[in-house]
């Protein structure tokens, strides 16, 4: 079982049921002995009735005397008492009509004993010396019996009580317990490298919980530190590489330019040249990144429509899926207005469209699907490439990660995903990947909050072309 509240609230359903029963056990036994021993007083009481009523016949009565005295004395109690006299022989002198012949056999070595007889319910009795012959006076014991069964439907009916009310005080107490674990839980899943600062609140009590939550908040301070300080260290290192790049990258220009090269070495200058465009862009990211990362970046959002923005960024799409043998498709529907700044938004859809053309095979087609509804403006970017693993569709938004595939030479830096997340994040929206259409290929989809016309919703089917459709 998963949940440490639900165990807490079993064991102490457990364990109340397990004292409650204990003590039902100890109670049934003393009730049934304090029963019983009043059986044994009643039977002696009867006992010393008998002996009062034949002490005229003398210490040692004759056995015909006794019988007849016997059979007047017990006439009024033969339903509740069985009697049963012995004579110095063994012989039975007298035995109650009641025990219809049956022999009681008084036990050699207890004064008190339970007696089974067939037909009739068992019997408590007693034996007692009267001159020269054993008397046994027994009682059924079916009013102890009446007792016992009582006690037991009362317990029964106490026990599905004790576990109904233990189990909600058991649930009452373990979530109560588990509050300030609760606590710590939720403030940790909230704290990501976008938001170190937060703490765990602490209880002024110096319990295990507090111990555990001052030492998780030691523990972010320090991750804080060595974020901040990475942090630090990409903005810094970003920022004293570009200038030397940008010369070393001039100076090969200039070498080229000069046109002195040999042939060999002008084409190992040429490479120098697109290693250093793209050690640089690298730079760029990283700087854009860890400036997003500190909040440093902030957009010029203005509200509008969406729909020229697409056009044109439609135009520079098709052109880039033509060069590379690719077909382009572009819907949208609904109408509205969403706070975007174009250019960081373009970055996006440019990077989106350049891992999807990139990731496709040549001849296949890269749709972008626009829908401005429900107050969310949603953009899909669909391929018919090899799509990505469920399993790393959240991984391909870390920075640098990559997956290689065969036949893919594409030598991206891995930051481009990470970039597009910080400009949807800036906007307000959220960016995710799943699988495409049928489950081919990929669909990236981003999402920024909109303000869309309230007639527009669903009014026009999904995928409906009505802007442009280049292929
Ligand atoms: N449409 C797609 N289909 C298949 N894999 C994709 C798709 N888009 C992204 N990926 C995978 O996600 C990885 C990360 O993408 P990302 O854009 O962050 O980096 P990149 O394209 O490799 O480099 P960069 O964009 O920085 O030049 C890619 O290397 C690729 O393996
Ligand atoms: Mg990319």
């Amino acid at each position: 079982m998963k949940s440490i509240g639900a165990r807490l609230a079993i064991c102490y359903v457990l364990a109340s049921t397990i004292t409650f029963a204990a003590l039902f056990l100890t109670g049934r036994y003393f009730v049934e002995y304090h029963a019983i021993h009043a059986l044994d007083l009643v039977i002696h009481s009867e006992f010393e009735q008998i002996r009062a009523n034949v002490a005229a016949l003398g210490p040692t009565p004759p056995e015909a005397a006794l019988r007849e005295r016997m059979q007047a004395v017990t006439r009024n109690d033969l339903e509740l008492f069985f009697t049963e006299i012995y004579g110095p022989g063994g012989t039975i002198v007298y035995r109650s009509p009641g025990l219809r012949g049956f022999d009681m056999i008084p036990s050699a070595r207890d004064q008190e004993f339970n007696v089974n007889l067939a037909g009739l319910d068992e019997l408590r009795a007693g034996k007692f010396a009267l001159g020269p012959y054993t008397v046994v006076i027994a009682t059924t014991k079916h009013h102890v019996r009446v007792v016992m069964s009582g006690y037991e439907r009362t317990f029964y009916g106490l026990l599905l009580v004790m576990i109904a009310v233990s189990s909600v005080i058991g649930y009452g107490f373990s979530r109560m317990a588990l509050r300030p674990l609760r606590l710590i839980q939720d403030t940790a899943d909230r704290i990501r490298s976008d938001n170190l600062s937060e703490r765990i609140p602490v209880s002024s009590a110096r319990d295990e919980i507090s111990d555990l939550a001052r030492l998780l908040n030691q523990m972010f301070d320090r991750l804080e530190e060595s974020f901040t300080q990475i942090r630090r260290f990409t903005a810094e290192a970003s920022h004293e590489l570009k200038t030397p790049l940008t010369l070393v990258r001039l100076q090969a220009e200039k070498l080229v330019v000069d046109g002195q090269l040999t042939p060999a070495q002008e084409h190992a200058v040429q490479i120098q040249i697109k290693e250093l465009a793209q050690l640089n862009r690298i730079i760029e990211d990283l700087l854009f990144l860890s400036r997003a990362d500190a909040c440093a970046i902030t957009l010029d959002l203005r509200q509008q429509d969406p729909e020229p923005f697409l056009q044109s960024f439609a135009q520079d799409a098709h052109v880039l899926a033509e060069y590379r043998e690719q077909r382009f498709n572009l819907t949208h529907h609904g109408a509205g207005q969403v706070a975007i700044e174009p250019k960081w938004i373009r970055q996006v859809l440019l990077n989106l469209l350049s891992n999807a053309l990139s990731a496709s095979p040549p001849g296949s087609r890269v749709t972008v699907r626009s829908t401005l509804v429900n107050r969310c403006w949603q953009v899909r970017v669909e391929d018919e490439g090899p799509g990505v693993p469920a399993e790393q569709r959240e991984r391909i938004f870390e920075r640098f990660v990559r997956i290689n595939r065969p036949g893919n030479e594409d030598k991206g830096s891995g930051l481009g995903l990470a970039i597009c997340r910080s400009i949807v994040a800036l906007h307000g929206g959220r960016i995710f990947a799943e699988a495409g259409p049928g489950g081919h290929g990929l669909s990236m989809v981003f999402e920024i909050p909109a303000t869309t016309s309230p007639d527009d919703a669903g009014s026009v089917p999904f995928g409906t072309p009505h802007l442009t459709d280049a292929a």
